[in-house]
């Protein structure tokens, strides 16, 4: 495909920023759209904890593997790296009240008043997902300012649906290209 001119950057010239800082950096990755997800578990004394991420990557098909990321001040830092198993539950387009539900610090129980699955593992995963994987906590490694978790995938399902999509800090949906 040609590139027109007008879009040969200035990083041609300057081979881009070798000094940026990290809002430079985070506004630059969102041109990166990615799905968006809930990760929830279940602590030792049976509360239900989870977040909104959209870290989530598969990692490796043999054996099935796939990892997300956890800001290394979460207050469920030690929950996440320790439990046994957790689940990822993709989102739907129409799920972003969800997403916002699940990324706000100040909701004390989150899965109060929300449609809540338990998985056989006894852990929950989000009702109307359009895909769910019951991971197996594999693997955890402190990475920058992130806790690296990977999981190994025991169980999935899906129903019909499109994706939830985060693109450049807001949440938009997939369209079709002509
Ligand atoms: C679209 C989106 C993606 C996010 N992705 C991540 C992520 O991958 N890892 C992470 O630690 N926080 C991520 N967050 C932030 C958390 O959802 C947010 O900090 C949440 O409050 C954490 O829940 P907690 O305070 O109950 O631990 C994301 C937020 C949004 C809106």
């Amino acid at each position: 495909m040609n590139i027109p001119n007008s879009q040969v950057s200035l990083l041609d010239t300057e081979w881009g920023a070798t000094e940026f800082g990290a809002r430079a950096l985070r506004s630059l990755l969102g041109n990166y759209p990615t799905g968006v997800a809930i990760v929830a578990t279940r602590t030792a004394d049976g509360r239900n904890v989870g977040l909104t991420i959209n870290s989530f990557a598969s990692l490796s098909l043999e054996p099935p593997l796939v990892l997300w990321s956890l800001v290394n001040h979460s207050p469920n830092l030690a929950v996440f790296r320790d439990c046994e198993y957790f689940t990822i539950s993709i989102l739907g387009c129409d799920h972003q009240e969800l997403a916002l539900h699940f990324a706000n610090p100040r909701v004390e129980n989150k899965f109060q008043d929300i449609s809540v699955q338990e998985t056989p593992e006894g852990i929950p995963s989000i009702g109307g997902a359009i895909a769910t994987l019951v991971c197996a906590n594999h693997q955890q490694t402190y990475l920058g300012d992130h806790l690296l978790m990977i999981g190994q995938v025991k169980r999935i399902a899906s129903i019909e649906g499109r994706p939830l999509v985060f693109h450049g800090g807001a949440f938009t949906a997939l369209h079709n290209v002509q």
